[in-house]
């Protein structure tokens, strides 16, 4: 028997609550059935748990796969895993205080976060996710053809340089990642695509010119930024979200200035995106979402 999961859905295309799983002790059967859930809702949301130890989270989170080591933060000595997130009264920068996938820049990036939140502000702090599967599937399909033939740099060094030297991090020898991804990448699990370009960053599309390309990553970015693929989430204290990075885009919002908010991310490592026409599933028609924008 597949393990009864307890899943309500938060919107038509993003997102799903789940209740009365313990992290804390994963069996196979419930972890098969949350990466099940996650790869059909995309983000999760479980907010009925205890605070997780750090080593508790990492367990968890291992039982998806190898575990992903930031190319910036600074690490936990006992942890390397471990990401604080961390934003207070002295900080210059808010982590994800911007649209993004996780670490787009690495070649092979993470195909999931799992975020922990100790540390609450009274208000505001809410994380929202877009769904990349239906800003892609929206797509008229000639537009959908011709993205399928890009790739689109992703870089980092403006991202990270300097930013974690309020935390000790000497950077200025580092080198940051930068690699290459197709603009429309394939699901690996279930085939689905999805637009993977993200204003934090993606730089420029390969094969057009500068003008060309800055010109359809401005669309890009509008059309996935609309409201209707979006779900956002309030944080209580211990609640954890789990996303896919293989098919969404989250922005953390920094609106609780000088209140703190504090949390422990752990991601997955993923595989290299790709685009495969092959396993691409034949699109029957328009989404009922697309059938209205
Ligand atoms: C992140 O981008 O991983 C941070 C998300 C958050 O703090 O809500």
């Amino acid at each position: 028997m597949n393990f009864p999961l307890n899943i309500e859905p938060l919107t038509p295309c993003i997102g799903a609550k789940i209740t009365r799983a313990d992290l804390q002790n994963p069996t196979p059967s419930m972890t098969s059935a949350i990466r099940a859930a996650l790869v059909e809702h995309q983000v999760l949301f479980f907010e009925d748990q205890p605070e997780l130890s750090p080593s508790e989270q990492v367990t968890f989170a291992k039982t998806f796969g190898e575990l992903h080591v930031h190319p910036a933060a600074p690490a936990d000595n006992q942890h390397p895993e471990l990401f604080v997130i961390h934003a207070h009264k002295d900080s210059k920068v808010a982590n994800g205080n911007g649209w993004h996938t996780d670490v787009s820049c690495d070649a092979k990036p993470p195909m999931a976060t799992m975020l922990q939140m100790r540390h609450v502000p009274s208000t505001g702090g809410d994380t929202l996710f877009a769904s990349m599967f239906a800003a892609y599937e929206s797509l008229s399909p000639a537009l959908q053809t011709f993205l399928q033939r890009l790739t689109a740099r992703h870089e980092s060094e403006h991202v990270y340089r300097g930013r974690y030297s309020d935390r000790g991090v000497d950077d200025s020898k580092r080198e940051y990642p930068s690699h290459s991804h197709p603009v429309v990448r394939t699901h690996p699990e279930n085939g689905r695509l999805a637009l993977y370009v993200n204003p934090s960053f993606t730089t420029r599309i390969n094969e057009l010119r500068a003008d060309e390309s800055q010109a359809l990553l401005e669309y890009l970015y509008k059309h996935q930024q609309r409201v209707e693929f979006q779900a956002r989430f309030a944080w209580k204290e211990n609640a954890i979200a789990l996303w896919d990075n293989r098919s969404t885009q989250h922005f953390a919002l920094w609106d609780y200035w000088p209140e703190e908010r504090l949390g422990h991310r752990v991601t997955i490592l993923g595989d290299k995106p790709y685009f495969d026409a092959a396993q691409a599933k034949p699109r029957r028609g328009l989404t009922k979402l697309a059938r209205r924008l």
